[in-house]
């Protein structure tokens, strides 16, 4: 499949056209960044740890009957991608409370949460991702009840998937964001997952493996990618 034109730019990822109109490929880039795009650095081999510790997590999900967007590896940096109709909004499952969710309710972070829980948050820049709930989702059209049904069926089966996985290698999965879109008409899961869009301490030592690092101007970010990575078994 040939990569043709760019199509758009976002924060940390680009996306190219290629010869067939149901497939895209999507290129890890090193930028990284934080608080909305206020804090914007280039983290060396970034890209390519990304892409790759992406490509092992979608094979496992769609191993356990995810459908996924990914279809293979390219180069270090760039993937093969169905090209998906985006819903616009982002779904979050936390097991632990930490970030934004300490912050808007006043919890200690580090607290289980049980049953773990699911929000959404609209997918727009200007506004700084609001909170939204299902029922704007369906007043404003951004999903049908039927596709957000399945879009948390999905994010759920993937937290009992990915729990185990990162649980072998020492670590607590405390939080991730997923966003899904249509491929002829099926829900799909897109963008990616890796360090950057999820939360995973070290369940001993409750260190911060992942964007915290880079957000909270720990150091080590992706040393830390890498280790986490090499303990579940990603080949960079
Ligand atoms: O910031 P907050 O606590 O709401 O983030 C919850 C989870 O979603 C975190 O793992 C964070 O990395 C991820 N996230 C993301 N992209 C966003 C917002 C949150 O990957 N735009």
């Amino acid at each position: 499949m040939e990569k043709r034109e760019l199509l758009y730019s976002g924060k940390a990822k680009s996306v190219y056209t290629t010869d067939d109109a149901d497939y895209m490929v999507l290129e890890f880039r090193n930028d990284t960044s934080a608080f909305d795009g206020k804090k914007i650095e280039q983290l060396d081999r970034k890209g390519m740890v990304n892409n790759k510790f992406n490509a092992f997590i979608m094979t496992k999900l769609a191993e356990a009957g995810i459908p996924t967007h990914f279809e293979k590896l390219l180069s270090d940096t760039d993937s093969l991608v169905k090209r998906l109709d985006m819903i616009p909004l982002e779904c979050v499952v936390r097991n632990v409370a930490a970030g934004s969710l300490v912050r808007r309710l006043g919890v200690e972070e580090g607290i289980d949460l049980v049953p773990p829980t699911f929000e959404l948050f609209l997918k727009n820049d200007a506004l700084g991702d609001p909170m939204v709930n299902e029922y704007h989702a369906r007043s404003f059209g951004w999903a049908e009840e039927e596709e957000l049904n399945k879009m948390k069926e999905l994010t759920f089966k993937v937290n009992q998937v990915l729990k185990a996985l990162f649980l072998d290698g020492g670590m607590l999965l405390v939080d991730y964001k997923l966003e899904f879109g249509l491929f002829k008409g099926e829900v799909v899961l897109g963008d990616e997952f890796s360090p950057d869009g999820c939360r995973l301490w070290d369940k001993e030592t409750r260190e911060k493996l992942d964007k915290d690092r880079f957000r909270q101007g720990l150091g080590n970010v992706i040393e830390s990618y890498e280790e986490v990575g090499r303990r579940i078994g990603v080949q960079f």
